[in-house]
């Protein structure tokens, strides 16, 4: 018996002085292994008279689970202790970039809008902005549109319950031209902008949906004329379909706010059943569509912004921004537009936060 207990003192010395898991290991082979001196204890068992054995095999079993439980109790201690040791000291590093997974894309609206504002700064045009919830007289009467007019009918304009400030009504806008008048009587004149925005209308159908988005273009000058117009809608839509051999039409129309009004449009031809722009459209096989509004501001805006007519003129546009996006990148249904899927913008090959620059092209595509 003491023999034994010789035995379980040894080992729980060792064990307790063990340094780490290697040598707690080493020690469990050694007792308790198949070579090991407790194994070896049980075999003897075996060869003994049944007398003896029947004395001796208490012992050398609670020998053996004396050992057994010290190791385990060693084990679990060295363990948490390992564990403590690489909690105190390892940390993790949140500043670390981390990996990037893509989800979604930039949207063709946003696309258009950022490659206007790039070809528009490029001419020396600010970027404006206006409210989308307006009152009357910033969308209809400061731009000549009288009580009378069939853009204020209810049927067409998304009016509020609530009264303007200025008692007028409140709505949302139905065209980026308010922003016209908001501009010069902020900032006076001379005035470049462009103003591009959310607009809304009573209308759906698969070209039109009651939210849409234009893009107005507004110079005041001394001496503005329409050739700067001309100008300067080539020189933007040369930029913007990357193509040299961009032909407009100007035909004489009306709009309330320009006075002489002009509609512009672009020819174009038929590849691959799409509408592919450039070259006269008087030319064989192709055809004239119309693009956008224009004309020389209205004197009585002018007057009614806070300049005086007779010091300064220039001219405004309004395009469909929308439009200009299904016309450069092949889509057919507005609609897609506002669903939010994003499968179709893959389709046409938007890719995540792919920002047009005019050095890499302003529609190149990785
Ligand atoms: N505001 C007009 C529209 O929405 C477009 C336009 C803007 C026309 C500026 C002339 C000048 O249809």
């Amino acid at each position: 018996m003491s023999d034994y207990q010789d035995l379980v003192n040894e080992a729980q010395a060792r064990i307790g002085a063990a340094a780490d898991l290697t040598a707690l290991e080493a020690l469990r082979v050694e007792y308790l292994g198949k070579q090991g001196s407790v194994s070896a204890l049980l075999k003897s068992l075996g060869a003994m008279a049944p007398d003896e054995r029947q004395a001796k095999a208490p012992a050398i079993q609670a020998l053996r689970q004396a050992i057994t439980e010290t190791l385990a109790t060693r084990r679990d201690a060295m363990e948490s202790a390992e564990l403590e040791a690489r909690l105190a000291s390892e940390t993790l590093d949140l500043s670390l970039p981390a990996a990037e997974t893509p989800k979604g894309s930039v949207h063709p609206v946003s696309q258009v809008m950022d490659e206007l504002a790039e070809i528009f700064a490029d001419l020396g045009f600010n970027v404006a902005t206006g409210p989308e919830i307006e009152d009357d007289w910033h969308n209809f009467s400061a731009l000549n549109m009288p009580e009378s007019h069939p853009a204020r009918a209810m049927h067409d304009t998304f009016y509020f319950p609530d009264a303007a400030e200025n008692g007028g009504r409140m709505l949302l806008r139905t065209h980026t031209s308010p922003v016209q008048v908001r501009t010069m009587l902020a900032h006076g004149a001379p005035v470049r902008i462009i103003a591009p925005g959310r607009v809304y209308r009573s209308d759906s159908d698969a070209t039109h949906t009651p939210m849409f988005h234009q893009v107005e273009g507004l110079v005041i000058d001394r001496d503005i004329h329409l050739g700067h117009l001309k100008w300067t809608l080539e020189t933007f839509l040369k930029a913007f379909f990357e193509r040299e051999d961009i032909v407009l039409r100007l035909r004489p129309s009306y709009f309330p706010f320009t006075e002489p009004s002009v509609e512009v449009d672009v020819g174009f031809a038929i590849e691959n059943r799409r509408r592919v722009l450039g070259g006269s459209g008087d030319a064989p096989g192709h055809g004239w569509m119309e693009l956008l509004g224009s004309g020389m501001v209205n004197r009585r805006v002018i007057e009614m912004s806070g300049l005086d007519p007779d010091k300064w003129q220039g001219f405004a546009f309004g395009v469909g921004v929308d439009r200009l996006a299904m016309l450069k990148y092949g889509m057919d249904d507005l609609r897609a537009f506002f669903d939010g899927d994003v499968r179709w913008l893959r389709h046409y090959g938007f890719s995540f936060l792919d920002q047009p620059t005019l050095s890499a092209g302003v529609g190149a595509r990785a």
